[in-house]
């Protein structure tokens, strides 16, 4: 049985990228426990998945709500077949500016979330006894940083460390953990207005022309000439959470960004 139309729990279920991982596996049979903060969201995306999606309501900032997430969703999905990270945040700062509780609030959701939610899965697969997938999702700014990126790079960085060392510790027990690093992909972490400190962002028609502006030059980086979508990027995690001898890689998915 492939882990896509397994037992899968997904982070970021509410939006962007990690939405659209979860109609990729309803497609394909999958019971999805769809995590994320906003409770409004995930119920409408499990209204839209003929009963296979269970929402997980649950904040990974918080230690309190995080240590009951993995074991929520098992009971919830009679087991746990894969785990795939989405969950990210990004304060753009740049380092003249950047406060360590800048720096905290990335490091708890990017870094230090999956860490501990992989643990807690593993130690259910373990149980179950044939293994597991767990996909986390980096980004190309682990390795071509851009300005304004210092603290989200970091932690992008340290969760492809976290990805390999988990894969070594982890194969023995027939669980495969990759990552897809994706370049600029159009979701709502793309679309905030990017300004100088210290100076307000604009509001109304104001607001949406500098956005589009921005996207405009985001997708003049990208050799093929545009911003990925997130059903791109979703079909790819998919893709990796089933491939069967991979353990240990970081894909990437970038329209040629880091040529
Ligand atoms: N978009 C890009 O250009 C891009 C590029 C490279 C990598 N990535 C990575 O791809 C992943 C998905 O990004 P996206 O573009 O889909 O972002 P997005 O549209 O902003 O969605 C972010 C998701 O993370 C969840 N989340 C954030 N903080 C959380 C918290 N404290 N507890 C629980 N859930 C939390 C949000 O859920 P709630 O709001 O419901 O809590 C939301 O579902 C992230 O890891 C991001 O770093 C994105």
């Amino acid at each position: 049985m492939k882990i896509s139309s397994g037992r899968v729990l997904v982070t970021g279920a509410s939006r962007g990228i990690g939405r659209a991982v979860v109609a990729q596996l309803v497609a394909r049979g999958a019971r999805v426990a769809a995590v994320g903060r906003d409770e409004e969201a995930l119920m409408q995306v499990a209204r839209t998945s003929s009963r296979q999606v269970t929402a997980v309501v649950g904040d990974l900032a918080r230690e309190s709500e995080r240590e009951l997430l993995v074991g929520h969703a098992a009971e919830a999905l009679g087991g746990l077949d894969g785990l795939i990270h989405c969950a990210g945040v990004v304060k753009y700062e740049p380092v003249g500016t950047l406060t360590p509780q800048a720096l905290e609030a990335m490091w708890r959701v990017n870094q230090l979330a999956p860490t501990l939610l992989s643990q807690e899965a593993a130690r259910i697969m373990v149980e179950q006894g044939h293994g597991g997938s767990i996909v986390t999702v980096s980004s190309t700014l682990s390795t071509r940083p851009a300005p304004s990126t210092v603290g989200y790079a970091g932690t992008k960085a340290a969760l492809e460390a976290t990805t390999r060392g988990l894969a070594k510790e982890l194969s023995a027990r027939a669980i495969r953990v990759n990552a897809v690093a994706p370049g600029v992909v159009d979701t709502d972490m793309v679309r905030q207005p990017r300004v100088a400190p210290g100076t307000r962002a604009p509001e109304g028609a104001e607001r949406e022309r500098l956005v589009a502006e921005q996207l405009e030059a985001l997708a003049y980086l990208h050799p093929l000439g545009r911003l990925g979508t997130a059903e791109e990027v979703a079909e790819l995690i998919v893709q990796v959470l089933d491939a069967e001898w991979m353990t240990g890689s970081v894909v990437t998915l970038d329209g040629g960004l880091s040529l």
